[in-house]
């Protein structure tokens, strides 16, 4: 018995070494030490055994069994080494090549312009006031002193919706309204920018929708001089502080007196090119002051408050800043485009 048990341990051992892969090692040990092996089954026949013999065959049998035990684990931890090794062979990693770098995104070019403009609004005291892009008729036209029928509505062509009354506003002036509304009787310093929109034809100078950037001031005594002073400070700090401006008599239903504002024209210096259509100014925003029905519809009574109001096309001032060619530029997401600024 103990003959074949030493001759079971060397069978065993000489097929352990021959071993190289986790799997046949599973398979090795339930051979060695299953249910089936000679292991197993010499301690079960122990009692069958004369007594003399049984303390040695039992001794050998568990000695085997010990040994065969080291011998596995041994050889095991040695197959994992390998096979971490092989793999690691196998599926190198070059963890000295440089990364992929990352592109670096940046701000369209309207919304790096109107930050721009904010900030210069913001240190001259106004404070940004966001106004909704879908607007009743009546915000957009009537309160701003425009009744159904008037025929100055003809100056804004204008998107309705199937909801009647219900409108996309062509402009920020409503936002006038929803400011008055909300803060009277504060007085008022601020801008309303947003995207607008207009049902005409696309051309290299007119889009449906472009932004505008509204600016309101009410209070008390506040006088054309105010408006003046303070939109000509506006231009020189986005344009430089040389610049000059002029003001033309226009007309807005809801502001009176009403006027337009030009720039010098930054491209020929005043003296007329095709930029300026030879007038040697660029025309940069609409404002008056603010109509006494109008002021009356945000809540303020004219005979104590006045106020003056203006609107402006930063795309327009960035076309002329940068001198881009086409306004469907900013929303046709040319990257060749867009990526030069
Ligand atoms: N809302 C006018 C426009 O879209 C501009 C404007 C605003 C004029 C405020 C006067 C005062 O053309």
């Amino acid at each position: 018995m103990i003959d074949q048990l030493n001759q079971f341990e060397q069978a065993a051992l000489a097929r352990l070494s021959g071993l190289a892969e986790a799997a046949a090692l599973q398979a090795w040990k339930s051979e060695t030490f299953g249910k089936q092996s000679l292991l197993s089954t010499a301690l079960g026949e122990l009692g069958k055994l004369p007594k003399e013999e049984r303390p040695a065959v039992g001794k050998r049998t568990n000695e085997i069994k010990r040994a065969l035990e080291a011998a596995f684990a041994e050889k095991e931890s040695a197959v994992r080494a390998a096979e971490l090794e092989r793999s690691l062979r196998a599926e190198a990693l070059d963890v000295t090549l440089p990364g992929r770098p990352l592109r670096r995104g940046r701000l369209h070019i309207a919304n790096q312009n109107l930050r721009q403009i904010y900030s210069i609004w913001a240190d001259m005291g106004f404070q940004i006031y966001r106004s909704r892009e879908v607007e009743t008729d009546e915000y957009n036209f009537g309160l701003l002193n425009m009744p159904p029928h008037h025929p100055a509505r003809d100056m804004w062509d204008t998107f309705h919706t199937p909801t009647p009354g219900i409108i996309l506003r062509t402009h920020t002036s409503p936002g006038q309204i929803h400011a008055m509304r909300e803060l009277y009787p504060d007085p008022i310093r601020v801008i309303l920018p947003g995207m607008v929109y207009r049902y005409e034809q696309i051309t290299v100078r007119s889009e449906i929708q472009f932004n505008q950037i509204e600016g309101l001031a009410v209070g008390k005594g506040i006088r054309m001089t105010d408006l003046k002073g303070t939109l000509t400070d506006f231009a020189r700090r986005m344009f430089g502080q040389t610049v000059r401006t002029r003001f033309r008599a226009d007309h807005f239903p809801f502001t009176e007196p009403s006027a337009e504002m030009d720039v010098e024209c930054f491209v020929c210096g005043g003296q007329g090119c095709p930029v300026c259509k030879q007038t040697g100014w660029l025309e940069i925003l609409g404002c008056g002051m603010v109509h006494p029905a109008v002021l009356k519809n945000g809540g303020y009574d004219p005979r104590v408050y006045s106020g003056f109001a203006f609107g402006m096309g930063p795309e327009r001032m960035a076309m002329l800043k940068y001198k881009i060619e086409d306004i469907r530029y900013f929303w046709g997401n040319d990257l060749r485009f867009l990526e030069q600024f």
